[in-house]
């Protein structure tokens, strides 16, 4: 085990927009290929398993104790969730969802317009032309209403598969810390490569993206 230099990462609270963004584009570049390529993922994204390196702009990330495998179905079951919100294909992604394990048939059942209006939201954030601007938390207030009632409906309750729970804490760390920097990253772009291709066929890079 070898110390690895570095700053903690909320030193780039006063780096430029620029900086950033290219921090968050490299830390979700990782989520997407701990999914869709390493088949492995550091489950704990607390900012202090983050650091930066000033001078080269890399991110250092620490703690592979709390590295899991996650399994070819669960990365297939995110690569048809994604398509389905790419392509906006409201239906799909409820059905995607329920598949994987993330959405509990009961509560579809209980409460699918407010499911449906919940999609609809992300539908619109995530399809919307240009970077996503992780620091614009209005969106959240949009899904607040209906998330609470359903939260609130007992007999909606399901709990999702481990491997989904802890992928999912990853992607919320992420996000929390694209927030944090106030990024602005074109994540739509950046899924789209991983959605043409298999993990045991290519990367991005072998398909001529390089981000
Ligand atoms: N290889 C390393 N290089 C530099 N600092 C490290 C390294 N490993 C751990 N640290 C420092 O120690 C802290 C705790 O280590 P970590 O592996 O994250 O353990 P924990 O499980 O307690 O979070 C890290 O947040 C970091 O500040
Ligand atoms: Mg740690």
């Amino acid at each position: 085990m070898d110390f690895i230099e570095g700053r903690p990462i909320e030193s780039l609270e006063t780096a430029s927009q620029a900086q950033r963004d290219a921090a968050a584009r490299t830390i979700i570049d990782l989520v997407l290929r701990e999914m869709f390529q390493f088949g492995l993922m550091q489950i704990d994204p607390n900012f202090a398993n983050y650091r930066y390196q000033e001078d080269s702009g890399r991110i250092v990330l620490l703690d592979f104790g709390a590295a899991r495998e996650v399994g070819s179905r669960t990365a297939e079951g995110y690569r048809r969730l994604l398509r389905a919100g790419l392509d906006g294909d409201l239906a799909e992604v409820r059905d995607a969802a329920i598949a994987a394990g993330f959405l509990g048939v009961g509560a579809v059942a209980r409460h699918r317009s407010r499911i449906d209006a919940m999609i609809g939201v992300i539908l619109r954030e995530m399809n919307r032309d240009g970077p996503f601007d992780f620091g614009d938390r209005q969106f959240v207030e949009l899904l607040r209403d209906d998330g609470m009632a359903i939260a609130q409906d007992r007999d909606a309750w399901h709990v999702p598969p481990a491997d989904v729970l802890y992928v999912q804490r990853k992607i919320s760390g992420t996000a929390l810390l694209a927030a944090w920097l106030k990024a602005r990253v074109n994540v739509r772009e950046m899924i789209m490569p991983w959605l043409e291709m298999g993990r045991d066929v290519a990367s991005p890079e072998a398909a001529g993206t390089v981000w």
